[in-house]
């Protein structure tokens, strides 16, 4: 049995500068890992190839419609394994539908474990792992990185300074289809300043960062969602956090705190309105 972690993944900056020929957006967007993750449980067995996945979610899909199970047919069908079952259990504790790279970061787990256990890598992991989910390939590294292209151009960039982070999801969930066709349909006015986060990420200046978090999929929101979005990311920073902003095509939210006790502080805050929220570390 195999035991990994999946790490939740938030957005300080994103950025959509253009549709695509194939359907999809390029971005650019500064991707930070955290502490916040899921448990991936893995057995394998003498078998035909057979991929099943179970989680603690009802409502989550099981076998290969669950992203994990695709993750693990795909490397299956890559070496041509037919005669192994994978048989794949996923303690969940990532929001799901939230932004935070929940099902991205349980499929790259996925693959890691596979890799491992068969000490078989994939030939083209990244682009193999992109087919898989935008988000997967980013989830292989963790700590605080510049993605382009649909997320599979990386670049390691300096780690975000020692802070806390809160992760508040609202009830809500967000179709991330449909907000990405809000944004072809007008013009964004205000983008992030992602080089200005770059330097300020050189130079270990919290502040520089905080100040610089901003999504361009704020701006597209449904207004009862905008508002939504907007109330948690107030009591984030009238609660001490440097800076906070939407993660990915939301619903979740995240401010970054350098003082810890004030993360604590506005965690408790919100859970009183929100059922879902978290605290975390980069990682
Ligand atoms: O790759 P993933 O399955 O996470 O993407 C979900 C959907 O989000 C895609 O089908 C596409 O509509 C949209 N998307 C996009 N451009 C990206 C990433 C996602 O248009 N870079």
């Amino acid at each position: 049995m195999l035991n990994l972690k999946a790490n939740a993944k938030i957005n300080l900056t994103l950025d959509v500068i253009g549709r695509r020929d194939d359907g999809y957006h390029d971005m650019v967007t500064i991707m930070q890992g955290t502490t916040l993750s899921d448990d991936i449980f893995i057995d394998i067995s003498d078998g035909g190839g057979k991929v099943s996945v179970e989680t603690d979610k009802v409502y989550l899909p099981n076998g290969e419609k669950n992203i994990a199970g695709k993750a693990a047919r795909v490397y299956l069908d890559s070496f041509g394994i037919n005669n192994k079952d994978v048989s794949i259990k996923i303690i969940k504790q990532i929001p799901v539908c939230a932004g935070l790279g929940g099902g991205s970061a349980d499929a790259a787990a996925v693959i890691v474990g596979l890799e491992e256990y068969f000490n078989m890598p994939l030939s083209d992991r990244i682009n193999t792992a992109d087919t898989i989910g935008s988000d997967v390939p980013f989830c292989f590294f963790n700590g605080t990185m510049l993605a382009r292209g649909r997320g599979e151009v990386l670049e390691n960039l300096p780690a975000l300074p020692d802070c806390a982070i809160v992760l508040c999801k609202p009830a809500f969930s967000i179709s991330t289809p449909k907000l990405f066709g809000k944004l072809d349909e007008q013009k964004i006015k205000c983008r992030p300043d992602t080089d200005g986060m770059i330097r300020a990420l050189e130079a270990g200046d919290f502040s520089g960062v905080a100040h610089r978090c901003f999504n361009v999929f704020e701006s597209v929101l449904p207004s009862a969602h905008r508002q939504t979005v907007e109330h948690i990311k107030d009591v984030m920073l009238s609660g001490g956090a440097g800076g906070a902003a939407m993660s990915g095509t939301g619903s979740a939210v995240f401010g970054i705190y350098f003082d810890k006790d004030k993360a604590l502080d506005s965690a408790e805050l919100l859970k009183r309105e929100y059922k879902e929220c978290f605290i975390a570390k980069p990682l």
